[in-house]
């Protein structure tokens, strides 16, 4: 049984838990090793490989992408789950991906010439302004990059957001402080973030992705 959570993602109760499906894009083809549905139009959403899947499992009040959204994505890598937002906004969104590794890239440049709603950018999230002039505002700015200045990044990154879009921080507290205790760690970025953005939801990601959160947050 599919529940349609909103246009173009499903969940599905299983005897393991929950699963997570999109609206292939591609019907019949997979990105990883993920496994289709439905003649292969439907495919599911890894939660331990995807911090938007661990994020879903652990119930956000919505993602917040539609048909025909802009995506800013820091840290594409290979495309996981760069994959499933191109399915949710469609032939006519766009996300710009951008990863500083040229291994990874090209990986995901194989991936846009299928998609043609990725445009694969090589770029150091931590240099925006390398890339303004390629990219437009977005509906959405997703960030996963495990970086020590990983919430300074996002908070750079953040001036191509509408003022009534939203972002999303996947944050991993090793690579902010490898000792500390993440919950202090996760309080640190927090206090950070409120400073510049609204907070609006925000939860750990284990035990799919351990030592991990992810805030969901507006513009003030
Ligand atoms: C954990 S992986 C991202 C996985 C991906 N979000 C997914 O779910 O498919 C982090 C990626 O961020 C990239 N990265 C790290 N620092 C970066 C930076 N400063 N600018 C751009 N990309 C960066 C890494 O090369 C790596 O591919």
């Amino acid at each position: 049984m599919f529940e349609e959570l909103q246009p173009g993602l499903y969940k599905e109760q299983t005897k393991r838990g929950p699963a997570f499906w999109t609206e292939n894009l591609l019907p019949g083809q997979t990105v990883y090793d993920e496994k289709l549905s439905g003649n292969g139009e439907l495919r599911q959403w890894s939660i331990k490989k995807s911090k938007i899947g661990a994020a879903l499992a652990k119930g956000p009040p919505k993602i917040p992408i539609k048909s025909g959204d802009v995506i800013l994505y820091l840290g594409a890598s290979t495309g996981t789950t760069v994959s499933h937002l191109s399915d949710m906004i469609g032939k006519n969104g766009m996300i710009f991906a951008v990863e500083y590794s040229f291994y990874m890239l090209r990986r995901l440049v194989f991936l846009a010439e299928k998609r043609k709603n990725i445009a694969p950018i090589l770029a150091d999230a931590n240099h925006p302004e390398r890339y303004q002039s390629t990219i437009c505002e977005v509906d959405f700015v997703f960030q996963d990059i495990s970086q020590k200045n990983q919430v300074e990044i996002f908070l750079k990154n953040l001036k191509f957001l509408k003022p009534d879009g939203k972002a999303m921080l996947a944050v991993k507290a090793k690579s902010i402080d490898v000792v500390a205790d993440t919950r202090k760690v996760y309080a640190a970025v927090e206090h950070q973030l409120q400073k510049e953005v609204n907070i609006i939801w925000q939860r750990t990601l284990d035990p799919f992705e351990k030592d991990h959160c992810v805030f969901l947050v507006e513009k003030k």
